[in-house]
């Protein structure tokens, strides 16, 4: 793989994209997308348990923003078009508000879901920053049937 990317002569970051799909062909047949983060603030190396983008954050807007495209590049070949599940995957949009939901989101997007050596759901999280993750919940929560 390294040799592939040496040969390439594309930039580092193209290289990496194509290193990261590869991968995630291998294990899921998914193509991930890189999703511009822009306008949101890094969260940090460790993993927060909670959604930080409430409503009453100042970046609230903005990852609801990235949130729906990063979710639209990402999650909707599984999860449906605007959340709306064609039945292949669970409707996004029954997931439970707030810490609850987030703690139960949060956990399936980090671990995937995996059964009996089939990968029903790649690890996502592997794939995207932890703004892009938390920006999807947010957009999520958007569109909710809430509880
Ligand atoms: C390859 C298809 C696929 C992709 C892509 C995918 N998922 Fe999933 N997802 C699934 C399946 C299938 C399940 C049900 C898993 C199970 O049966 O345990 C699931 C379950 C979930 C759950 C738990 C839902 C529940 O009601 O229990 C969440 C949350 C979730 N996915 C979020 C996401 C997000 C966010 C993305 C995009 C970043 C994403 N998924 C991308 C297939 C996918």
């Amino acid at each position: 793989m390294s040799l592939l990317i040496k040969n390439s002569g594309l930039m580092a970051a193209t290289a990496v994209a194509a290193l990261v799909s590869g991968l995630v062909l291998a294990h899921g047949d998914v193509t991930p997308q890189a999703v511009e983060t822009k306008g949101l603030t890094p969260l940090g190396d460790d993993w927060l348990e909670e959604n930080p983008y409430k409503p009453e954050h100042p970046e609230h807007e903005a990852a609801v923003k990235v949130g729906a495209s990063a979710y639209n590049q990402n999650c909707a070949r599984c999860h449906g078009l605007e959340a709306i599940s064609g039945g292949i995957a669970p409707d996004l949009r029954e997931l439970e508000s707030g810490i609850e939901g987030d703690d139960w989101f949060i956990y399936r997007v980090r671990e995937g879901a995996v059964r009996d050596g089939r990968v029903y759901m790649p690890r996502m999280a592997d794939y995207m920053d932890q703004e892009a993750v938390w920006a999807i919940r947010t957009w999520l929560e958007t569109v909710s049937h809430g509880y």
